[in-house]
């Protein structure tokens, strides 16, 4: 397999991932790569991570085809999640000469996944001199695991962040500006959804180093899915800025599961009501619309509003699930309501109400149900009292 030029004497050495589907309950429609980078200086040679273990012989083989493995006298691991560090093992006894070198909590991780395997630390201050191609590194705990580190290579201007302004997207092209569409931003902005929104603050804080240091970027080369360059380096930073700060849009998030179809009709006449006063809204229900797409709609929104009808006195499982997903995102300064039918026991509304208070939503107004199915005067109540949502979006603008 070949490799792909990034700048000189750097290539991606990654594998593709086109069957992935799931990354711990984060639908990945596009599949996604593992990306891994290699840097040849006159003197030496450094590989940037590795990749998830049944990919290691693909990543070998592109590393094969711009020098011998023997030749590689540095592996440098930005992060220890399986999906870049399980195939560690396997890449060190192709290369056994090879220095391995991690940040100082990386060094711990490492040794702790693979069975007390000692590597070495490299810090802020460390740079390793490859003969005309130097590499810089940055450990960034919480961006997104406490090992994260960045790594950087100043003769040509390559960062090589990791999992930061990561997308999973498996594809031919390498490079964002190779797509005619808006597949890289929108797998960017699904991935900061769903495991970077967490970690605001932190990446943040990244961004603000990067231009503290002066590390100039002519690429931007993450650990999953295509790299940046150009243009598309300002909108990533400006996208990243947006998110980090909580940029919210006058815009309601309508999420429900129902059992006989009340609850399907109220959350439609609540969306009516949001969509009157003008404020966008996204509506799906939680058991065909995969977690991960609502939250990328959440990333944006002011409100979430969440409904399922009374099952044996509460919640419908997959309502559960959706409230734990979102429990793990903590998103921020926004508000929230409970709806749903219920026949001869209510209770749903009060779980969906606790939940979400215990997440952090504020819940301005109180829940709304209705028992069977909807009367003219229910459907009539469901879009006033979506209408209150809609208004305090914009009122929050
Ligand atoms: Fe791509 Fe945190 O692993």
């Amino acid at each position: 397999m070949l490799a792909t030029p990034v700048a000189d004497g750097i290539w991606w050495v990654g594998a593709i991932d086109w069957n992935l589907r799931d990354f711990h309950g984060y639908e990945t429609p596009r599949g996604t790569t593992y990306n891994a980078y290699l840097v040849k200086g006159a003197e030496k040679t450094a590989l940037v991570d590795t990749v998830k273990t049944p990919f290691v012989p693909e990543l070998l083989s592109r590393i094969r085809s711009i020098v011998p493995l023997e030749e590689i006298d540095y592996i440098v691991v930005n992060h220890i999640e399986p999906d870049h560090n399980s195939g560690l093992r396997a890449v060190m006894a192709a290369i056994p000469k090879a220095k391995v070198v991690a940040s100082p909590v990386g060094v711990k991780g490492i040794a702790e996944y693979h069975d007390g395997l000692v590597v070495d630390p490299v810090t802020k201050d460390d740079t390793i001199d490859l003969g005309g191609k130097t590499l810089t590194f940055l450990p960034e705990p919480m961006v997104h695991w406490p090992d994260s580190m960045f790594t950087y290579c100043p003769e040509e201007c390559v960062l090589m962040p990791n999992d930061a302004f990561g997308q999973h997207l498996a594809s031919c092209e390498r490079f964002a500006d190779q797509f005619t569409g808006c597949e890289p931003m929108e797998e960017l902005r699904t991935y900061y959804a769903n495991i970077l929104l967490p970690l605001g603050t932190q990446v943040g804080k990244a961004v603000d180093k990067i231009k503290e240091l002066g590390w100039i970027c002519h690429v931007v080369a993450p650990s999953h899915g295509v790299m940046w360059r150009g243009v598309d380096i300002l909108k990533l930073l400006d996208s990243y800025g947006e998110w980090s700060t909580g940029v919210l849009k006058d815009k309601v998030v309508v999420a429900y599961a129902t059992m006989w179809g009340a609850t399907d009709v109220m959350a439609k006449h609540i969306a009516d009501g949001i969509m009157a006063e003008g404020t966008e809204c996204y509506l799906a229900d939680v058991r065909s619309t995969a977690f991960s797409a609502i939250m990328t709609e959440l990333l944006d929104a002011r409100g979430l509003v969440l409904g399922s009808p009374t099952l044996h006195h509460g919640v419908l499982s997959q309502v559960a699930g959706f409230m734990q997903y979102v429990a793990g995102l903590k998103p921020k300064d926004r508000f929230a309501g409970t709806f749903g039918s219920y026949g001869w026991s209510s209770g749903a509304t009060k779980q969906m109400t606790a939940k979400l208070e215990e997440i952090g939503f504020e819940l301005p107004f109180g829940d709304f149900t209705v028992k069977y199915a909807l009367t003219a005067e229910d459907e009539a109540a469901a879009r006033d009292w979506g209408a209150q949502f809609g208004r305090l979006a914009k009122e929050r603008g």
